[in-house]
């Protein structure tokens, strides 16, 4: 997580040029590649994160889901991650439509892995690709 101007506290500014922060909408989403490898970038209340792109469920697209209130929706079986924390908030609407199957379910699915990052100068610098 990063805010603009006010890089994490034991990190320097810097690292691998990913997007302009201006391409990130408020409260938006998008994709941002880096030597060939895709990131979901989100900003949400004024602060960047930077997540792995390919949903652990299945490697859905992030990107092409939907955001909202803080909450992202994975495009191919709708499971829920909060793009404050990357932690899943919801399973995949796979199987059964059974609330313990479906809980079930859920404990296979991992929370996204953000990437450190930095933002300097209107650019958000990933720290470790
Ligand atoms: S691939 Fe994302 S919920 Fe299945």
């Amino acid at each position: 997580m990063c805010m603009e101007g006010v890089p994490p506290q034991g990190m320097s500014t810097g690292g691998v040029p990913l997007c302009r922060t201006a391409d990130v909408p408020p409260n938006g989403m998008r994709a941002c590649a880096q030597a060939g490898k895709e990131y979901l970038v989100t900003q949400q209340d004024g602060v960047f994160h930077v997540f792995q792109h390919k949903c652990p469920h299945r490697g859905g697209p992030l990107s092409k889901g939907r955001l909202q209130d803080g909450v992202v929706t994975c495009p191919w079986h709708s499971s829920k991650f909060d793009v404050r924390t990357g932690k899943l908030v919801t399973g995949p609407k796979v199987g059964p439509e059974v609330p313990f199957v479906r809980k079930f379910i859920a404990l296979f699915v991992r929370n996204l892995r953000e990437y450190p990052s930095v933002v300097n100068d209107g650019m958000l610098y990933l720290q470790n690709p």
